[in-house]
This record gives structure tokens, C-alpha cells and sequence, in this order.
């Protein structure tokens, strides 16, 4: 598995901010798209491009575009939704599926609850997003869901991961290319990520 952690001082200043539990939900919800921009450069550095003719006010020159058919934004719901609108920005003509995926709160597994996937996943490079990669569970069953559907070029984005989730990925998914913004230390009895930034949808989106 290919795992890329960010290091840059705006993302280190901005997760140090989003861990904050003093941090309101306006200013979370700010962060997480402010460090989604950042994760999105990062996502997006292996996408193919082809060379075109471009004419300036000036002259003519040669510039880059996109080869690849339009990449397609997969949010993990809920919390993958924050990180929907920068990567929306940066790829405004990126097809985007839903998967709707909550974690049983005692056995820590995944309950598939909606799925939406556009079509032609096979020939797309596929952003899977969920900003919290705690055991692995909803990661590997959306990438498992995604690959029965077809996809082929996949990365996870996610701001915060725990080791326990990398390893379950790198067994499940060695062919997974990963960008997080940072690696935490452990998860906790319940599953949460330590230190970590709480629960993400709920601070998203109001519900604790
Ligand atoms: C959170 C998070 C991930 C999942 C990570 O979602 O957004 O999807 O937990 O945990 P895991 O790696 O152990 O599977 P949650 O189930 O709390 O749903 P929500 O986004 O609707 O709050
Ligand atoms: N989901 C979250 O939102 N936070 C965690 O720490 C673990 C899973």
C-alpha cells in the first residue's frame, strides 16, 4: 500500500487547531475544508496529463491538461461530506457517489445503509473520502464496494488515521494508494482514535 502523510506547516497548524475540543463546529467544518484543499493537491498528484496548445493574449504555448476521464468523489457518509466541497473546487467536473456506512457502536463493524456509485468507475481514478481512518473497517468495506463495482485506480483521503486502520488497509487493499494528514498514536477501547480529534461527524455536524 502506498501511503502518503502530509507534512506542511499550514496542515500542521490547522489539524492542531481542528483537535481543539474548545473549537466550535462553524470553525471545524472551516478546517476540515481548509485541510481538505491540502489533501486534495496531494490526492491528485499522480493524475494523468497530456500536453495542448494554448494561445495566450501574447503567443502561442504549450500547456497541460487532464488525460483521464473525470475523477469521481466517493464521501463516506456522514463525515465524508466535509471533505466533499474542496475536492468539488479543485475538480468541478468529478462525478461524485455516495456510500453511507455507520460503525456498530459495540462490535465496531460497518452497516451498510446507502450506495450510489456513478457510472464507468473502472475507466476513473476514484477519491474515496472519510476524514477518520480508525480500525479500517469503513475504509476496507468502501474500497471493497467500490472494487465489486468496478473500480480499478483508487485512494483513500482521510485527516486523521490510526496504525491499527493502515495495517487492516495494507492487508486488505495492498493495491491502495492512502493520503492522511497525520498519524496518530492508537485507538482507544472504543474505537476511537488517540489523541485524535473526537467524533468527526458530530462535530461536523452538531450531534454530540
Ligand atoms: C466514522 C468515520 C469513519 C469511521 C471510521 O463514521 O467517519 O467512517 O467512523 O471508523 P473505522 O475506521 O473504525 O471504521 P461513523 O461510523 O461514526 O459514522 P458518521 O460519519 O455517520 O458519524
Ligand atoms: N470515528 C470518528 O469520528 N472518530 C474516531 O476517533 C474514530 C472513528
Amino acid at each position: 500500500m502506498e501511503l502518503h502523510v502530509i507534512d506542511h506547516p499550514l496542515a500542521h497548524h490547522k489539524l492542531a487547531l481542528l483537535r481543539d475540543r474548545k473549537t466550535p463546529g462553524s470553525l471545524f467544518r472551516d478546517l476540515v475544508d481548509e485541510l481538505g484543499t491540502i489533501l486534495a493537491v496531494e490526492a491528485t498528484r499522480a493524475l494523468a496529463t497530456e500536453t495542448i496548445v494554448v494561445e495566450t493574449p501574447l503567443e502561442r504555448t504549450q500547456g497541460r491538461r487532464l488525460r483521464s476521464l473525470d475523477p469521481v468523489l466517493v464521501p463516506v457518509l456522514r463525515a465524508g461530506l466535509g471533505l466533499l466541497p474542496p475536492f468539488q473546487r479543485l475538480l468541478p467536473t468529478a462525478k461524485v457517489g455516495h456510500l453511507g456506512l455507520y460503525r456498530d457502536h459495540h462490535s465496531l463493524v460497518p452497516v451498510p445503509y446507502y450506495r450510489n456509485f456513478p457510472p464507468l468507475l473502472e475507466e476513473r481514478p476514484v477519491l474515496v473520502l472519510d476524514p477518520m481512518l480508525a480500525t479500517g473497517g469503513s475504509a476496507s468495506e468502501a474500497v471493497r464496494q467500490l472494487k465489486s463495482a468496478g473500480a480499478r485506480m483508487l485512494t483513500l483521503v482521510s485527516v486523521l488515521a490510526a496504525p491499527e486502520g493502515l495495517d487492516r488497509l495494507g492487508s486488505d487493499h495492498p493495491d491502495l494508494a492512502v493520503v492522511v494528514g497525520a498519524v496518530d498514536r492508537q485507538l482507544n477501547d472504543k474505537g476511537y482514535i488517540l489523541p485524535g480529534l473526537g467524533d468527526a461527524g458530530d462535530r461536523l455536524f452538531g450531534t454530540t
